[in-house]
C-alpha cells in the first residue's frame, strides 16, 4: 500500500470513530426536546472533513494515548467546532444557507434552535469530557485547554473581532491575531488535547508541538480564505465568494492569491521543521498539515 493510501485509509478509519463516537455521545433524537436533539445530530453527523479530530488522534499516536480518552477528546473539540460554525452560519454573524453540503441549521430549523444548538453542542463537549474516567488532573487540563481556547481569548474573541471588522482595513498583524484566534486556537487545543491523552511532554516536545501547532492554526484559515475566493459552492459545501460579498478581510483580500498561497506554503514548512525532531513517530501529523495546506475543499 503506498504511504498516500495508508494515510486516506487512516482518515477514513477515523472518520468512522468519529461517527460512531459523536452518534452515541449526542442525546437520541427520540429524547426530549426531539425538535433540539434532531438539530444537533443534523448538523455534528455525516458531514465535515473531521481535521480536529484527525490532529487530536495523530497527536495522541505520538505520545501513545488512551483510546477511551481520545476518542472524548476528538468529540469534544469536533462538538465545539460544529457548534462555532453553526453560530457563523446565523444571521447575525456570516448569514450563510449553505454548510457541509445541506441547508445550515437556522435555515432548516429555525434561528433559536441554532442558538440553542451551539450552546448545547459546547456543553455536551465538555460533558464528554468530563465523565471520562482517566486520572482528573488529567482530565482537568484538557477542560481547561478546551475552554481557553473556545472562549473570548481564543475561538469567540477571534470571530469578535471578524465581526467587527467587516469594511475595515486591518494590518497584516491585526488580521494574524484574528485569525490565530478564530480558528487557529481550536486546531491547537486539537494538538494539545491529544497530546494530554497520552504520556506527559517534557519541555522541548512541548514546544515543538507547540510550534506545529500554530503553523497548522494559522494554515488552516490561511487556506480557508483562499479556497473562499477560487473554489465552488459545490465543492467547498458552503457558500464561496462569500467574504468578498460580505467585505471581510482575509488574507486574500489584504495580500492577494499568490502571497496567501506563498504563506500557507511557508506555514507547512514551518509545521514539518518543528516536528522533525519526532522522526517518523510524527507522520500522521506531517501528512496532517499537507492536508490542511494543499486540500481543495
Ligand atoms: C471551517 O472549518 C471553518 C473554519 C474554521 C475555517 P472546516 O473547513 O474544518 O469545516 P468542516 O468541519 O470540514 O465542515
Ligand atoms: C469561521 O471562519 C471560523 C469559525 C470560528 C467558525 P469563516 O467564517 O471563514 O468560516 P466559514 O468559511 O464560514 O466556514
Ligand atoms: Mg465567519
Ligand atoms: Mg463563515
Ligand atoms: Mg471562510
Amino acid at each position: 500500500m503506498s504511504v498516500a493510501q495508508a494515510f486516506d485509509d487512516w482518515m477514513l478509519t477515523n472518520q468512522g470513530a468519529m461517527e460512531i463516537a459523536l452518534a452515541q455521545f449526542l442525546p437520541s433524537a427520540a429524547v426530549v426536546p426531539a425538535r433540539l436533539h434532531e438539530a444537533m445530530r443534523y448538523t455534528a453527523l455525516e458531514g465535515g472533513k473531521r481535521v480536529r479530530p484527525a490532529l487530536v488522534f495523530a497527536a495522541g499516536e505520538l505520545f501513545d494515548a488512551d483510546p477511551d480518552l481520545l476518542t472524548r477528546a476528538a468529540s469534544a473539540v469536533e462538538m465545539i467546532h460544529v457548534y462555532s460554525l453553526v453560530h457563523d452560519d446565523m444571521p447575525c454573524m456570516d448569514d450563510d444557507a449553505l454548510r457541509r453540503g445541506k441547508p445550515t441549521v437556522h435555515v432548516k430549523y429555525d434561528e433559536a434552535t441554532a442558538l440553542l444548538v451551539g450552546d448545547a453542542l459546547q456543553a455536551q463537549a465538555f460533558s464528554v469530557l468530563s465523565e471520562s474516567t482517566a486520572d482528573p488532573v488529567r482530565v482537568l487540563a484538557m477542560v481547561r485547554m478546551l475552554a481557553q481556547a473556545a472562549g473570548s481569548l481564543g475561538m469567540c474573541g477571534g470571530q469578535a473581532i471578524d465581526l467587527a471588522s467587516v469594511g475595515t482595513a486591518l494590518t497584516v498583524t491585526e488580521l494574524e491575531q484574528m485569525h490565530r484566534l478564530k480558528t487557529g486556537a481550536l486546531l491547537r487545543a486539537s494538538v494539545f488535547l491529544g497530546a494530554l491523552c497520552g504520556k506527559a511532554l517534557n519541555a522541548n516536545e512541548e514546544a515543538a508541538l507547540d510550534a506545529y501547532a500554530r503553523a497548522v492554526g494559522l494554515a488552516f484559515q490561511v487556506v480557508d480564505d483562499i479556497l473562499d475566493a477560487t473554489a465552488d459552492s459545490a465543492t467547498l459545501g458552503k457558500t464561496a465568494g462569500k467574504d468578498a460579498a460580505d467585505n471581510k478581510p482575509t488574507y486574500v483580500s489584504l495580500l492577494g492569491l499568490d502571497t496567501s498561497r506563498i504563506l500557507a506554503k511557508k506555514l507547512l514548512n514551518d509545521a514539518l521543521t518543528a516536528i522533525a525532531p519526532f522522526g517518523d513517530k510524527a507522520n500522521r501529523l506531517a501528512e496532517l498539515a499537507h492536508l490542511i495546506v494543499h486540500r481543495t475543499a
